[in-house]
Protein backbone atom coordinates (compact mmCIF):
# COMPACT_ATOMS: atom_id res chain seq x y z
CA UNK A 1 0.00 0.00 0.00
CA UNK A 2 1.14 3.67 -0.91
CA UNK A 3 1.89 5.21 2.18
CA UNK A 4 1.17 9.07 3.07
CA UNK A 5 4.18 10.37 1.61
CA UNK A 6 4.04 8.70 -1.63
CA UNK A 7 0.50 9.06 -2.56
CA UNK A 8 1.02 13.00 -2.41
CA UNK A 9 0.83 14.47 -5.64
CA UNK A 10 2.44 17.68 -4.37
CA UNK A 11 5.68 15.94 -2.78
CA UNK A 12 8.62 18.19 -3.28
CA UNK A 13 12.01 17.83 -4.11
CA UNK A 14 14.98 17.89 -1.29
CA UNK A 15 16.68 20.69 -2.96
CA UNK A 16 19.40 21.55 0.27
CA UNK A 17 20.72 17.73 -0.60
CA UNK A 18 21.18 18.12 -4.55
CA UNK A 19 22.21 21.37 -4.29
CA UNK A 20 25.28 20.43 -1.82
CA UNK A 21 26.22 17.06 -3.99
CA UNK A 22 28.20 16.49 -7.10
CA UNK A 23 26.37 15.14 -9.69
CA UNK A 24 28.43 14.04 -12.62
CA UNK A 25 28.23 17.02 -14.80
CA UNK A 26 31.39 19.09 -15.63
CA UNK A 27 31.88 22.15 -14.34
CA UNK A 28 33.25 24.45 -17.04
CA UNK A 29 31.18 27.65 -17.69
CA UNK A 30 32.17 31.21 -16.43
CA UNK A 31 30.16 34.73 -16.72
CA UNK A 32 31.90 35.54 -19.76
CA UNK A 33 30.17 32.20 -21.39
CA UNK A 34 27.37 32.64 -19.81
CA UNK A 35 26.36 35.99 -21.31
CA UNK A 36 27.34 35.25 -24.83
CA UNK A 37 25.40 31.85 -24.45
CA UNK A 38 22.52 34.03 -22.96
CA UNK A 39 22.91 36.21 -26.31
CA UNK A 40 23.55 33.59 -28.47
CA UNK A 41 19.83 32.44 -27.33
CA UNK A 42 17.91 35.59 -27.23
CA UNK A 43 19.10 37.22 -30.60
CA UNK A 44 17.94 35.48 -33.45
CA UNK A 45 14.93 34.45 -35.42
CA UNK A 46 12.71 37.22 -33.53
CA UNK A 47 14.83 39.96 -34.33
CA UNK A 48 15.49 39.57 -37.73
CA UNK A 49 11.95 38.99 -38.63
CA UNK A 50 9.54 40.42 -35.99
CA UNK A 51 10.01 44.08 -35.82
CA UNK A 52 8.91 44.62 -39.29
CA UNK A 53 5.76 42.61 -38.28
CA UNK A 54 5.09 44.72 -35.14
CA UNK A 55 5.60 47.95 -36.91
CA UNK A 56 3.52 47.40 -39.71
CA UNK A 57 0.79 45.90 -37.94
CA UNK A 58 0.37 46.69 -34.40
CA UNK A 59 2.55 49.80 -33.06
CA UNK A 60 3.60 51.83 -36.58
CA UNK A 61 7.11 53.63 -36.09
CA UNK A 62 6.70 53.10 -32.05
CA UNK A 63 7.85 49.81 -32.37
CA UNK A 64 10.42 50.16 -30.34
CA UNK A 65 8.11 50.95 -27.60
CA UNK A 66 6.74 47.53 -27.92
CA UNK A 67 10.25 46.09 -27.45
CA UNK A 68 10.97 47.79 -24.45
CA UNK A 69 7.13 46.74 -22.78
CA UNK A 70 8.43 43.15 -23.62
CA UNK A 71 12.09 43.99 -22.16
CA UNK A 72 10.38 45.01 -18.52
CA UNK A 73 8.26 41.73 -18.71
CA UNK A 74 11.54 39.97 -19.52
CA UNK A 75 13.48 42.02 -17.12
CA UNK A 76 11.50 41.45 -14.00
CA UNK A 77 11.04 37.49 -14.84
CA UNK A 78 15.03 37.80 -15.42
CA UNK A 79 15.05 39.05 -11.82
CA UNK A 80 13.07 36.14 -10.29
CA UNK A 81 14.92 33.48 -12.48
CA UNK A 82 17.93 35.01 -11.13
CA UNK A 83 16.95 34.61 -7.50
CA UNK A 84 16.03 30.94 -7.75
CA UNK A 85 19.36 30.06 -9.54
CA UNK A 86 21.55 31.62 -7.22
CA UNK A 87 19.26 29.72 -4.80
CA UNK A 88 19.18 26.45 -6.61
CA UNK A 89 21.78 25.95 -9.09
CA UNK A 90 20.87 22.53 -10.34
CA UNK A 91 20.05 21.77 -14.09
CA UNK A 92 16.58 22.08 -14.70
CA UNK A 93 15.94 25.87 -14.56
CA UNK A 94 12.34 26.93 -13.76
CA UNK A 95 11.49 23.10 -13.27
CA UNK A 96 13.63 22.01 -10.59
CA UNK A 97 12.90 25.46 -8.88
CA UNK A 98 9.03 25.15 -8.64
CA UNK A 99 9.75 21.28 -7.85
CA UNK A 100 11.38 22.54 -4.34
CA UNK A 101 8.65 25.21 -4.02
CA UNK A 102 5.15 24.28 -5.20
CA UNK A 103 5.61 20.54 -5.70
CA UNK A 104 6.21 17.25 -8.15
CA UNK A 105 2.67 17.82 -9.83
CA UNK A 106 2.79 21.37 -10.86
CA UNK A 107 6.68 21.07 -11.34
CA UNK A 108 5.96 18.08 -13.71
CA UNK A 109 3.21 20.62 -15.99
CA UNK A 110 5.77 23.15 -15.67
CA UNK A 111 8.64 21.22 -16.77
CA UNK A 112 6.43 19.69 -19.79
CA UNK A 113 5.21 23.56 -20.80
CA UNK A 114 8.85 23.90 -20.69
CA UNK A 115 9.61 21.41 -23.11
CA UNK A 116 7.07 22.62 -25.29
CA UNK A 117 8.89 26.12 -25.09
CA UNK A 118 12.47 24.39 -26.05
CA UNK A 119 11.12 22.15 -28.32
CA UNK A 120 8.78 24.08 -30.42
CA UNK A 121 11.58 27.06 -30.28
CA UNK A 122 14.29 24.81 -31.80
CA UNK A 123 11.97 23.87 -34.71
CA UNK A 124 10.59 27.43 -35.04
CA UNK A 125 14.41 28.86 -35.38
CA UNK A 126 15.62 25.63 -37.56
CA UNK A 127 12.68 26.59 -40.10
CA UNK A 128 13.70 30.79 -40.24
CA UNK A 129 17.20 29.45 -40.41
CA UNK A 130 16.42 27.55 -43.39
CA UNK A 131 14.63 30.46 -45.53
CA UNK A 132 17.44 32.85 -44.78
CA UNK A 133 19.86 30.13 -45.40
CA UNK A 134 17.94 29.60 -48.60
CA UNK A 135 17.89 33.22 -49.77
CA UNK A 136 22.03 33.48 -49.39
CA UNK A 137 21.51 30.20 -52.00
CA UNK A 138 19.52 31.72 -54.26
CA UNK A 139 21.99 34.63 -54.01
CA UNK A 140 24.68 32.30 -55.70
CA UNK A 141 21.64 30.82 -58.31
CA UNK A 142 21.69 27.61 -56.54
CA UNK A 143 17.63 26.00 -55.56
CA UNK A 144 16.88 22.72 -53.32
CA UNK A 145 14.22 21.10 -55.19
CA UNK A 146 10.96 22.92 -53.82
CA UNK A 147 9.69 19.41 -51.83
CA UNK A 148 12.04 19.85 -49.62
CA UNK A 149 12.19 23.51 -49.24
CA UNK A 150 9.81 23.79 -46.07
CA UNK A 151 7.60 22.06 -44.08
CA UNK A 152 3.87 20.64 -45.74
CA UNK A 153 1.56 23.19 -45.75
CA UNK A 154 3.73 26.23 -45.69
CA UNK A 155 1.84 29.52 -46.62
CA UNK A 156 2.77 30.40 -50.33
CA UNK A 157 4.64 27.26 -51.35
CA UNK A 158 2.09 24.51 -52.26
CA UNK A 159 4.91 22.21 -53.75
CA UNK A 160 6.68 21.92 -49.75
CA UNK A 161 6.80 18.52 -48.44
CA UNK A 162 9.93 18.36 -45.75
CA UNK A 163 12.40 21.08 -44.95
CA UNK A 164 16.14 19.69 -45.44
CA UNK A 165 17.96 22.51 -44.40
CA UNK A 166 15.98 22.56 -41.36
CA UNK A 167 16.63 19.02 -40.49
CA UNK A 168 20.23 19.20 -41.55
CA UNK A 169 21.37 22.10 -39.13
CA UNK A 170 19.36 20.70 -35.92
CA UNK A 171 21.44 17.13 -36.70
CA UNK A 172 25.04 18.80 -37.25
CA UNK A 173 24.37 21.11 -33.74
CA UNK A 174 22.80 18.25 -32.23
CA UNK A 175 26.73 16.17 -33.10
CA UNK A 176 28.29 19.21 -31.65
CA UNK A 177 26.03 19.12 -28.71
CA UNK A 178 27.32 15.25 -27.78
CA UNK A 179 31.13 16.30 -28.45
CA UNK A 180 30.86 17.99 -25.13
CA UNK A 181 29.74 21.40 -23.58
CA UNK A 182 33.29 23.43 -23.47
CA UNK A 183 33.67 23.34 -27.17
CA UNK A 184 30.58 24.37 -28.42
CA UNK A 185 30.21 27.08 -25.60
CA UNK A 186 33.33 28.51 -27.70
CA UNK A 187 32.19 28.31 -31.02
CA UNK A 188 29.36 29.63 -29.56
CA UNK A 189 30.76 32.97 -28.58
CA UNK A 190 32.84 33.60 -31.48
CA UNK A 191 29.50 33.66 -33.72
CA UNK A 192 27.38 35.78 -30.96
CA UNK A 193 30.12 38.12 -31.33
CA UNK A 194 29.79 38.16 -35.63
CA UNK A 195 26.18 38.08 -34.87
CA UNK A 196 26.37 41.85 -32.73
CA UNK A 197 28.95 43.26 -35.20
CA UNK A 198 26.46 42.68 -37.91
CA UNK A 199 23.36 44.17 -36.32
CA UNK A 200 25.53 47.02 -35.48
CA UNK A 201 26.43 47.20 -39.46
CA UNK A 202 22.94 47.74 -39.75
CA UNK A 203 22.35 50.41 -37.12
CA UNK A 204 25.26 52.23 -38.14
CA UNK A 205 24.28 51.95 -42.29
CA UNK A 206 20.61 52.88 -41.49
CA UNK A 207 21.57 55.67 -39.54
CA UNK A 208 22.54 57.70 -42.67
CA UNK A 209 19.06 57.10 -44.48
CA UNK A 210 16.76 58.32 -41.79
CA UNK A 211 13.96 60.19 -42.86
CA UNK A 212 12.53 62.35 -39.30
CA UNK A 213 8.79 62.56 -41.42
CA UNK A 214 9.03 58.41 -41.45
CA UNK A 215 8.55 58.61 -37.62
CA UNK A 216 4.80 60.59 -38.07
CA UNK A 217 2.83 59.51 -36.63
CA UNK A 218 4.65 58.05 -33.67
CA UNK A 219 2.02 55.90 -32.58
CA UNK A 220 -1.02 55.53 -35.24
CA UNK A 221 -2.62 51.96 -33.63
CA UNK A 222 -2.36 54.19 -29.81
CA UNK A 223 -0.79 51.98 -26.76
CA UNK A 224 -3.37 48.67 -26.94
CA UNK A 225 -0.82 48.35 -30.08
CA UNK A 226 2.29 49.05 -28.07
CA UNK A 227 0.28 46.12 -25.73
CA UNK A 228 -0.25 43.97 -28.71
CA UNK A 229 3.17 43.80 -30.65
CA UNK A 230 5.12 43.79 -27.21
CA UNK A 231 2.95 40.06 -27.07
CA UNK A 232 4.74 39.53 -30.26
CA UNK A 233 8.38 41.53 -29.20
CA UNK A 234 8.63 38.57 -26.33
CA UNK A 235 9.79 35.95 -28.69
CA UNK A 236 12.72 38.33 -29.53
CA UNK A 237 13.94 38.01 -25.49
CA UNK A 238 12.75 34.46 -25.35
CA UNK A 239 16.28 32.55 -24.07
CA UNK A 240 18.05 34.42 -21.22
CA UNK A 241 16.17 31.58 -19.14
CA UNK A 242 17.94 29.06 -20.95
CA UNK A 243 21.78 30.24 -19.32
CA UNK A 244 19.65 29.04 -15.77
CA UNK A 245 19.29 25.12 -17.07
CA UNK A 246 23.22 25.11 -17.18
CA UNK A 247 23.56 26.04 -13.60
CA UNK A 248 25.09 22.50 -12.74
CA UNK A 249 28.03 22.98 -14.95
CA UNK A 250 29.02 26.52 -14.03
CA UNK A 251 31.95 28.08 -11.74
CA UNK A 252 30.79 30.15 -8.64
CA UNK A 253 27.01 29.99 -9.98
CA UNK A 254 25.51 31.87 -6.88
CA UNK A 255 27.31 35.21 -8.42
CA UNK A 256 27.87 33.93 -12.41
CA UNK A 257 24.03 33.08 -13.47
CA UNK A 258 22.38 36.75 -12.40
CA UNK A 259 25.67 38.17 -14.21
CA UNK A 260 24.72 36.01 -17.55
CA UNK A 261 20.98 35.98 -17.16
CA UNK A 262 20.76 40.14 -16.67
CA UNK A 263 23.73 40.88 -19.04
CA UNK A 264 22.53 38.95 -21.88
CA UNK A 265 19.45 40.34 -21.34
CA UNK A 266 20.41 44.24 -20.97
CA UNK A 267 22.70 43.53 -24.53
CA UNK A 268 19.43 42.18 -26.23
CA UNK A 269 17.63 45.02 -25.02
CA UNK A 270 19.84 47.75 -26.76
CA UNK A 271 20.17 46.07 -29.92
CA UNK A 272 16.83 45.68 -30.34
CA UNK A 273 15.81 49.32 -29.31
CA UNK A 274 18.15 50.83 -31.97
CA UNK A 275 17.52 48.04 -34.54
CA UNK A 276 13.86 48.68 -34.55
CA UNK A 277 14.26 52.55 -34.26
CA UNK A 278 16.54 52.89 -37.13
CA UNK A 279 14.43 50.36 -39.50
CA UNK A 280 11.04 52.72 -39.01
CA UNK A 281 13.17 55.42 -39.78
CA UNK A 282 14.51 54.21 -43.22
CA UNK A 283 11.26 52.55 -44.36
CA UNK A 284 7.90 53.63 -43.96
CA UNK A 285 6.32 51.19 -41.50
CA UNK A 286 3.17 50.80 -43.84
CA UNK A 287 5.63 48.23 -45.94
CA UNK A 288 7.20 46.44 -43.40
CA UNK A 289 4.93 43.78 -43.25
CA UNK A 290 7.86 40.75 -44.95
CA UNK A 291 9.59 38.00 -43.44
CA UNK A 292 13.11 39.60 -44.17
CA UNK A 293 12.37 43.66 -43.29
CA UNK A 294 16.20 44.39 -41.95
CA UNK A 295 17.59 43.28 -45.57
CA UNK A 296 14.04 45.01 -47.26
CA UNK A 297 15.29 47.78 -45.24
CA UNK A 298 18.63 47.57 -46.77
CA UNK A 299 17.32 46.88 -50.41
CA UNK A 300 15.34 49.78 -49.92
CA UNK A 301 18.15 52.07 -49.49
CA UNK A 302 20.12 50.84 -52.17
CA UNK A 303 22.82 49.07 -49.98
CA UNK A 304 22.45 45.08 -51.72
CA UNK A 305 26.01 44.04 -50.85
CA UNK A 306 25.42 44.95 -46.82
CA UNK A 307 21.95 43.13 -47.43
CA UNK A 308 23.54 39.69 -47.85
CA UNK A 309 26.24 40.53 -44.89
CA UNK A 310 23.18 40.94 -42.89
CA UNK A 311 21.26 37.94 -44.47
CA UNK A 312 24.64 35.68 -43.84
CA UNK A 313 24.56 37.19 -39.95
CA UNK A 314 21.10 36.36 -39.67
CA UNK A 315 21.86 32.59 -40.14
CA UNK A 316 25.23 32.87 -37.71
CA UNK A 317 22.51 34.39 -35.38
CA UNK A 318 19.70 31.58 -35.61
CA UNK A 319 22.63 28.94 -34.96
CA UNK A 320 23.96 30.38 -31.93
CA UNK A 321 20.05 30.64 -31.00
CA UNK A 322 19.75 26.88 -31.77
CA UNK A 323 22.61 25.71 -30.18
CA UNK A 324 21.29 27.31 -26.34
CA UNK A 325 17.79 25.97 -27.11
CA UNK A 326 19.02 22.12 -28.44
CA UNK A 327 21.76 22.68 -25.19
CA UNK A 328 18.74 24.03 -23.09
CA UNK A 329 16.11 21.34 -23.71
CA UNK A 330 18.25 18.09 -23.41
CA UNK A 331 19.28 19.42 -20.15
CA UNK A 332 15.55 20.42 -18.78
CA UNK A 333 14.63 16.62 -20.14
CA UNK A 334 18.08 15.06 -18.08
CA UNK A 335 16.78 16.67 -14.84
CA UNK A 336 13.34 15.69 -14.80
CA UNK A 337 14.79 12.09 -16.07
CA UNK A 338 16.64 12.12 -13.43
CA UNK A 339 13.47 12.41 -11.02
CA UNK A 340 12.35 9.78 -12.36
CA UNK A 341 9.38 11.15 -14.02
CA UNK A 342 10.83 10.25 -17.52
CA UNK A 343 12.39 7.13 -18.37
CA UNK A 344 16.54 6.96 -17.15
CA UNK A 345 17.54 6.61 -20.82
CA UNK A 346 16.73 10.84 -20.92
CA UNK A 347 19.41 11.21 -17.80
CA UNK A 348 22.22 8.44 -18.57
CA UNK A 349 25.78 10.03 -19.00
CA UNK A 350 28.44 9.16 -21.89
CA UNK A 351 31.62 7.98 -20.00
CA UNK A 352 34.10 10.00 -21.59
CA UNK A 353 32.43 13.38 -22.82
CA UNK A 354 30.14 13.84 -19.69
CA UNK A 355 27.17 14.62 -21.92
CA UNK A 356 23.73 13.21 -22.44
CA UNK A 357 24.71 11.66 -25.58
CA UNK A 358 20.88 9.86 -26.14
CA UNK A 359 18.99 12.35 -24.83
CA UNK A 360 20.57 14.91 -27.27
CA UNK A 361 20.07 12.97 -29.92
CA UNK A 362 16.22 12.25 -29.10
CA UNK A 363 15.51 15.84 -28.38
CA UNK A 364 17.02 16.85 -31.78
CA UNK A 365 15.23 14.08 -33.75
CA UNK A 366 12.19 15.30 -32.17
CA UNK A 367 13.09 18.77 -32.55
CA UNK A 368 13.45 18.15 -36.38
CA UNK A 369 10.70 16.28 -36.80
CA UNK A 370 8.53 19.05 -35.86
CA UNK A 371 10.58 21.57 -38.19
CA UNK A 372 10.28 19.26 -41.35
CA UNK A 373 6.36 18.48 -41.33
CA UNK A 374 4.68 21.53 -39.25
CA UNK A 375 4.70 25.24 -41.12
CA UNK A 376 6.57 27.79 -39.37
CA UNK A 377 3.84 30.16 -38.32
CA UNK A 378 1.95 27.32 -36.57
CA UNK A 379 5.22 26.22 -34.52
CA UNK A 380 6.00 30.02 -33.23
CA UNK A 381 2.56 30.52 -31.50
CA UNK A 382 2.96 27.80 -29.14
CA UNK A 383 6.57 28.81 -28.21
CA UNK A 384 4.86 32.37 -26.58
CA UNK A 385 2.78 30.60 -24.20
CA UNK A 386 4.30 28.19 -22.77
CA UNK A 387 7.33 30.82 -21.72
CA UNK A 388 5.23 33.28 -20.42
CA UNK A 389 3.59 30.64 -18.16
CA UNK A 390 6.78 29.27 -16.61
CA UNK A 391 7.60 33.18 -16.52
CA UNK A 392 4.34 33.84 -14.62
CA UNK A 393 5.06 30.66 -12.15
CA UNK A 394 8.32 31.53 -11.50
CA UNK A 395 7.18 35.09 -10.30
CA UNK A 396 5.08 33.64 -8.06
CA UNK A 397 7.22 30.83 -7.05
CA UNK A 398 9.45 33.66 -5.52
CA UNK A 399 7.22 34.91 -3.06
CA UNK A 400 6.71 30.88 -1.12
CA UNK A 401 10.90 30.44 -1.69
CA UNK A 402 11.06 33.38 0.46
CA UNK A 403 8.38 32.61 2.99
CA UNK A 404 9.51 28.82 3.32
CA UNK A 405 11.77 27.88 6.19
CA UNK A 406 13.26 24.68 4.42
CA UNK A 407 15.33 27.54 2.20
CA UNK A 408 16.60 29.95 4.84
CA UNK A 409 19.80 27.61 5.07
CA UNK A 410 21.13 27.69 1.44
CA UNK A 411 23.34 30.97 0.41
CA UNK A 412 21.67 33.07 -2.21
CA UNK A 413 23.67 35.60 -3.92
CA UNK A 414 21.09 37.48 -5.68
CA UNK A 415 17.78 38.69 -3.86
CA UNK A 416 15.16 40.36 -6.12
CA UNK A 417 14.41 44.05 -4.97
CA UNK A 418 11.18 45.89 -3.91
CA UNK A 419 9.75 42.12 -2.76
CA UNK A 420 7.24 41.26 -2.68
CA UNK A 421 5.81 43.88 -5.22
CA UNK A 422 8.37 43.36 -8.41
CA UNK A 423 7.41 39.16 -8.49
CA UNK A 424 3.54 40.36 -8.64
CA UNK A 425 3.96 43.16 -11.32
CA UNK A 426 6.06 40.18 -12.86
CA UNK A 427 3.21 37.94 -12.43
CA UNK A 428 0.93 40.08 -13.73
CA UNK A 429 2.52 41.42 -17.08
CA UNK A 430 2.79 37.71 -17.95
CA UNK A 431 -0.90 37.33 -17.49
CA UNK A 432 -1.70 40.12 -19.32
CA UNK A 433 0.61 39.48 -22.51
CA UNK A 434 -1.12 35.77 -22.42
CA UNK A 435 -4.19 36.98 -22.69
CA UNK A 436 -3.06 38.33 -25.71
CA UNK A 437 -2.63 35.49 -27.28
CA UNK A 438 -4.99 33.85 -29.94
CA UNK A 439 -7.71 31.39 -29.07
CA UNK A 440 -5.68 28.55 -31.54
CA UNK A 441 -2.56 29.08 -29.30
CA UNK A 442 -4.81 28.36 -25.81
CA UNK A 443 -6.24 25.40 -27.84
CA UNK A 444 -2.87 24.22 -28.91
CA UNK A 445 -1.21 24.65 -25.77
CA UNK A 446 -3.86 22.72 -23.52
CA UNK A 447 -3.76 19.80 -25.91
CA UNK A 448 0.11 20.14 -25.15
CA UNK A 449 -0.60 20.19 -21.38
CA UNK A 450 -3.20 17.07 -21.65
CA UNK A 451 -0.67 14.49 -23.54
CA UNK A 452 1.62 15.72 -20.46
CA UNK A 453 -0.89 14.53 -18.25
CA UNK A 454 -1.22 10.80 -19.82
CA UNK A 455 2.95 10.71 -19.85
CA UNK A 456 3.01 12.01 -16.04
CA UNK A 457 0.24 9.53 -14.70
CA UNK A 458 1.13 6.20 -16.81
CA UNK A 459 4.63 6.96 -16.01
CA UNK A 460 6.12 9.58 -13.99
CA UNK A 461 3.46 8.75 -11.15
CA UNK A 462 4.98 5.53 -10.09
CA UNK A 463 8.69 5.55 -11.09
CA UNK A 464 8.79 9.44 -9.46
CA UNK A 465 12.05 9.04 -7.32
CA UNK A 466 10.96 11.74 -4.55
CA UNK A 467 7.30 9.84 -4.19
CA UNK A 468 9.58 6.63 -3.45
CA UNK A 469 12.37 7.58 -1.42
N1 LIG B 1 14.66 34.83 -28.92
C1 LIG B 1 14.84 33.81 -29.88
C2 LIG B 1 14.93 34.36 -31.24
O1 LIG B 1 14.59 35.51 -31.43
C3 LIG B 1 13.75 32.78 -29.81
O2 LIG B 1 15.32 33.66 -32.15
Amino acid sequence: MLNKKKRNLFVRKNITQDVLKKTGLEKSLTAFSLTTMGVGAIVGAGIFITPGIIAAKYTGPGALLAFVLAAVVCSLAALCYSEFSSTIPLAGSAYTYIYAVFGEFIAWILGWALVSEYLFSVSAVAASWSSYFQNILAGFNLHLPSALQAAYGTAGMPHAIFDLPAFVIIMVISLLLVGGIRESARINAVMVILKILVIILFIVVGLFYIKPANYHPFLPFGMKGVVSGAAVAFYAYIGFDAVSTASEEVKNPQKNVPIGIIGSLLIATALYIALSAVLVGTVKYTKLNVADPVAYALHFIHQDWISGIVSLGAVIGMTTVLIVFLYGGTRLVFAISRDGLLPPIFSKLAPKTHTPVLNTWIFGIVGSVFACIIPIDKITELVNIGTLFAFAMVSLGIIFLRRDPEFKDLDSAFKVPFYPVLPIISFILCAILMLELKLFTWIAFFIWLIIGLILYFSYGYRHSIARNQ
